[in-house]
């Protein structure tokens, strides 16, 4: 059973062939960590997923639960159950942040979340979601408005990404919290620590999956492999 499926997709940019022919699935409740070096495509794969404005595959098709959401717009897949959390976090004028956790729903306790994603509620409820919060901590409430909203499939572009070294553990609580609630996550990091706790690791080079398996093996693989400038044939599966 596999819950998202991306059969052999490509999408080019411009001149610039991003994939071609990448293929990619994650099972209900796996946690899926996504490697690459700066560039190969990794955000751009999220914005195809969720379906952003613009981002169509050229060929191939990307399957939610055996159907094809190729033609769905975002707000559609997000219906489906479809959300993920930006690298670059949001920023909202004119809305606090209990107003922001609760705009989907407003039956959920905000101050929980906030606390899954390692803020004091008391210190940040009535804050507002400008540019008076850091980017770490629009960064946690991003994450935690993502818990509150119980996706079936979220991806976490970076979630590491402007957190401190020592809140990473903040981090890898949330991502229990989706495991825990059956979710399936896509996680893209580059971060070792982050990725060994995922169920499966996939590495993307030159347009492709050129490796696939188990975190600590893909990791390693990343972390040593001699392709500085991929050239395509350099890069042989494992
Ligand atoms: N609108 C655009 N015009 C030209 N090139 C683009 C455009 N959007 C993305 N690209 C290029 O597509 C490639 C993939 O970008 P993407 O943001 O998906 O990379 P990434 O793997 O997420 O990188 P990072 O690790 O830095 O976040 C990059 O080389 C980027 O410069
Ligand atoms: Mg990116």
């Amino acid at each position: 059973m596999v819950l998202l499926e991306i059969k052999s997709i490509s999408y080019r940019v411009k001149e610039k062939e991003i994939f071609s022919g990448l293929s990619l699935s994650v099972e209900p409740g796996e946690v899926h960590a996504i490697l690459g070096k700066n560039g190969t495509g990794k955000s751009t794969l999220a914005y195809l997923v969720m379906g952003c404005e613009g981002y169509i595959p050229t060929t191939g098709e990307i399957l939610f639960d055996g159907k094809a959401i190729n033609h769905l717009l975002l707000h559609e897949r997000a219906k489906l159950g479809i959300t993920m959390a930006w690298q670059e976090p949001v920023r909202f004028e004119g809305i606090s942040v209990r107003e922001y956790l609760t705009l989907k729903n407003k039956e959920i306790d905000p101050s929980k979340y906030l606390e899954m994603a390692g803020l004091y509620p008391g210190l940040y409820l009535n804050r507002m979601m400008d540019n008076t919060l850091s980017g770490g901590e629009r960064k946690r409430i991003e994450l935690a408005s993502v818990v509150a909203l119980d996706p079936r499939l979220v991806i976490l572009d970076e979630p590491d990404s402007g957190i401190d070294m020592l809140s990473i553990r903040d981090i890898l609580n949330v991502i229990t919290v989706f495991k825990e609630n059956g979710a399936s996550v896509i996680l893209i990091t580059h971060r070792e620590e982050i990725a060994i706790i995922a169920d499966k690791a996939s590495e993307i080079c030159n347009g492709k999956i050129i490796c696939s398996g188990a975190p600590v093996k893909v990791t390693q693989y990343y972390k040593t492999r001699k392709c500085e400038v991929c050239a395509g044939e350099e890069c042989t599966f494992v």
